[in-house]
């Protein structure tokens, strides 16, 4: 059963456990564990009755490993890197978290381990190749294997459209886009070495519909364009690559950097009338790196209560409708 063979993909100490790579990567293609149980079900070998519970599917990525950057917060609270390194070591993951802020990611792993989960930091920047070598390196010389990566690290900053903004645009960018390359140049060997894994970018509705910064939407449309290529060239490695794309998410550094009047406007303008957390994000980003979406690559997907989706005028009417109630 898959769900026994997974787990036994322990991460350990040290432990190099790269073998059977080929095996893994049938597995993965092939279906297995609960999903195995389905299709026999299905061809009439099995019932209803002997499929696994859920409580032998869950915790969903124990025995995995994961690389998550910018996985400290800016600000008190917790931002989407955080709260994705968190919800993955409570599915199990031993994960790595990278930052090149050591306070912050230093009160993300206490916080994973005062839950009882397994992490550890790395501290360096992810525009640096060399950086990126030794965060992959000594993830996997540390647990003994990669399965998952999730490229969270972000900036946004306003840059106009005129020579003396090459810096600033440049400088998106490389954090932006350049770091999500660099850090899959050196995760998919390691990935395929152990079997197949899961990228996860974490871009944003600013690379889908027009944001009003000439950097940042370019550049996260960028990392889902990169996600697509990465799914394609290396399906048959049994990786998979999606885009995550957080919408108006209430986190410490949107606080910061956000009006008081923006966060109403936020509110109003969707189709839930809410904001997300940043839990909304670590949810998506779980399911998408577990085998829960063993037969999901090269997509984006949006978590965002439907903003991108409503148009102009919908969103007018209830922007009003929340101004006359307010
Ligand atoms: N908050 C939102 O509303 C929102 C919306 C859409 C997309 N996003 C995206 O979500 C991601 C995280 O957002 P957040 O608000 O949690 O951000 P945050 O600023 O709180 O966290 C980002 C982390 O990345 C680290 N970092 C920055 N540059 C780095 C570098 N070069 N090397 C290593 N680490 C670096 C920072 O130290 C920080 O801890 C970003 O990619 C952002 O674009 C956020």
């Amino acid at each position: 059963m898959m769900h026994a063979q997974k787990n036994d993909r322990r991460c350990g100490d040290g432990e190099r456990q790269h073998g059977q790579a080929g095996d893994r990567a049938r597995d993965r293609r092939a279906g297995h564990g609960f999903f195995a149980s389905s299709t026999a079900h299905h061809h009439g070998q099995g019932s209803a009755l002997t499929m696994p519970q859920p409580t032998d599917i869950y915790p969903r990525l124990k025995g995995h490993c994961a690389i998550v950057t910018g996985a400290g917060t800016q600000g008190e609270g917790i931002g989407t890197g955080r709260a994705i390194a968190m919800l993955l070591a409570g599915e199990g993951a031993h994960v790595a978290l990278v930052d090149r802020d050591g306070d912050c990611v230093e009160e993300t792993r206490r916080r994973i381990v005062e839950a009882g989960g397994q992490a550890f930091t790395l501290v360096g920047d992810v525009t640096v190749n060399a950086d990126c070598r030794y965060f992959v390196e000594q993830t996997v010389a540390r647990t003994g294997r990669l399965d998952i990566l999730v490229n969270n690290v972000g900036i946004s900053q306003p840059v106009a459209l005129d020579e003396a903004d090459e810096t600033g645009w440049t400088q998106v960018i490389d954090v932006n886009v350049k770091s999500a390359m660099l850090m899959a140049r050196h995760a998919v060997p390691a990935m395929k070495a152990g079997g197949g894994g899961s990228i996860v970018n974490i871009s944003s509705i600013a690379g889908i519909r027009a944001h009003g910064s000439i950097a940042y939407g370019p550049s996260k449309a960028a990392m889902a364009a990169l996600a697509r290529e990465i799914a394609v060239l290396h399906g048959r490695d049994g990786i998979r690559a999606n885009t995550v794309a957080p919408g108006h998410i209430m986190t410490p550094h949107a606080m910061h950097v956000l009006p008081g009047d923006m966060r109403a406007l936020r509110r109003a303008i969707g189709p839930l009338g809410v904001e997300g957390d940043a839990w909304d994000i670590a949810r998506a980003v779980a399911f998408l790196a577990s085998d829960d979406a063993r037969f999901i690559t090269g997509v984006l997907l949006p978590v965002d209560g439907g903003v991108t989706e409503i148009g102009p005028i919908p969103a007018h009417f209830l922007a009003q409708a929340a101004i006359a109630t307010a």
